[in-house]
């Protein structure tokens, strides 16, 4: 098999069969496939799509192209979670610890940043110390002892997702259902765990620009994850505007540790709730009702933010910093972004607003990029509050001021001010199951 007729196939439309999609993740991953041709490949897959055949077989060929974690050895039910991805999106640092303070082992296997949007294992990496690639046996021991931990895909965990990813996120193949479904569902396989929360963003911050997206991206991975005996289900949540305050490593990790501590900004807080009931009903806990008053309770009780201290320790960071998050200092480097205007902040473009925390430095460009720990932006000002000419709106942080001129301009061109009030939007749209779609509404 050529590599190149498989591409000129995908490019012309074609039908992939199982033997040519194996080939192509099974050489990727070995090396035997350059990153120029998988690039190509890539974007034919973009364009021309994938039938669930398709998508079904890249997701099996990706989760496969590692070792699949036994969990066997972890008592309990074990529930993941995942995010396709949004602006400012720290929930998996506050959901997983609330869920195993509840007393659902949480193993899960996180991603970095990609394209405009942030990873959980670079803001976990933020915490000094903090190693996000363990082996097996280490995750799972630190599952076994604290209930939670989440790592990056190290060792040999999907392995081809890992590649393709990084690859993805430089080559302008982020938004592709079936690329998005197969990365996804594969480090869900692959990580073991009897029930999975999807989290898929909708709007102009998120790779579904609308609701009709999002719906069919989530039921494509919730009957991957079904057919594959894994329980799963999805709530389609709003990425109009960025979740929280905070956008940056540390400056997430900060504001997760607010929101454990029950200080964290109303919209993030009601979002994490409503995906830690989801995860502990999925997870058998009770009824939704009684799973939402439970996750409260591990809030106000302090026990969830003991637990993301415990896994943060586990995993050799210092737990002082999910204590005293003050620890993490400032960018040297800081600038009040001002109002052009009076009026109400109408419309937020997200991913630019994204784009204005990568180009700050919290996002890489390309794959071999650094990332800079403390740069990203405070938001002072979100969608229908009222501002003044003049007045803050933002507050950029940086290690390098030759970043700002442009992040600035970035960041107001990003924002647009009008005298009318915007009408509210709903932080959650809808929630997929096998059972089919039913709109929420919060
Ligand atoms: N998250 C992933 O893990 N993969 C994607 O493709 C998008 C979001």
């Amino acid at each position: 098999m050529r590599m190149y007729d498989v591409i000129l196939k995908k490019r012309e439309g074609g039908e992939l069969t199982p033997e040519e999609i194996r080939f192509v993740v099974e050489g990727y991953t070995k090396g035997e496939i350059p990153d120029y041709q998988m690039s190509a490949f890539l974007m034919a897959v973009f364009f021309r799509g994938m039938t669930d055949e398709e998508t079904g077989v890249l997701t099996q060929a990706m989760a496969h192209s590692g070792d699949m974690v036994d969990l066997s050895q972890i008592q309990g039910v074990k529930v993941d979670k995942h995010s396709t991805g949004g602006v400012g999106d720290k929930t998996t640092l506050i959901v997983a610890p609330i869920a195993a303070a509840c007393g659902c082992r949480v193993a899960k296997m996180s991603g970095r940043g990609l394209g405009h949007t942030g990873g959980t294992v670079d803001k976990m990496e933020s915490i000094p110390g903090m190693r996000t690639s363990l082996s097996e046996k280490e995750f799972v021991e630190i599952v076994n002892r604290t209930g939670i931990s989440v790592t990056g895909q190290s060792g040999n965990l999907a392995p081809a997702d890992k590649k393709i990813y990084a690859l993805r996120d430089v080559t302008a193949t982020v938004e592709s259902i079936p690329l998005i479904a197969s990365s996804i569902m594969s480090k869900k396989l692959a990580a073991g765990s009897n029930c999975i929360l999807l989290d898929v963003k909708a709007g102009n911050g998120a790779f579904m620009k609308t609701t009709e997206d999002a719906v069919k991206l989530a039921k494509k991975m919730v009957a991957i994850g079904e057919r594959n005996g894994r329980k799963t289900a999805a709530l389609i949540t709003n990425m109009d505007y960025p979740l929280g305050n905070k956008i940056g490593n540390a400056l997430e990790v900060q504001e997760a540790v607010d929101t454990l501590r029950g200080v964290g900004p109303a919209d993030l807080t009601e979002v994490c709730l409503a995906l830690a009931e989801n995860m502990l009903y999925l997870a058998q806990k009770g009824t939704p009702d009684k799973c939402r008053a439970m996750a409260l309770t591990a809030i106000r009780s302090g026990s969830a933010l003991e637990r993301l201290a415990s896994m943060v320790e586990a995993q050799g960071g210092d737990p002082e910093y999910i204590f005293h998050p003050e620890k993490f200092g400032e960018a040297p480097v800081k600038a009040e972004v001002a109002a052009r205007e009076e009026g109400y902040l109408h419309r937020m473009d997200t991913e630019g607003i994204g784009i204005t925390a990568m180009m700050l430095g919290a996002g890489r460009e390309k794959k071999e990029d650094s990332i800079d720990p403390l740069a990203g932006i405070v938001l002072c000002k979100k969608n229908g509050d009222y501002v003044k000419k003049g007045e803050t709106i933002a507050v950029l942080y940086t290690s390098d001021e030759s970043r700002l001129k442009d992040a600035e301009e970035k960041y107001l061109n990003s924002v647009q001010i009008q005298a009318e009030k915007p009408a509210q939007e709903p932080l959650i749209y809808a929630r997929v199951t096998k059972d089919g779609v039913e709109e929420a509404g919060a």
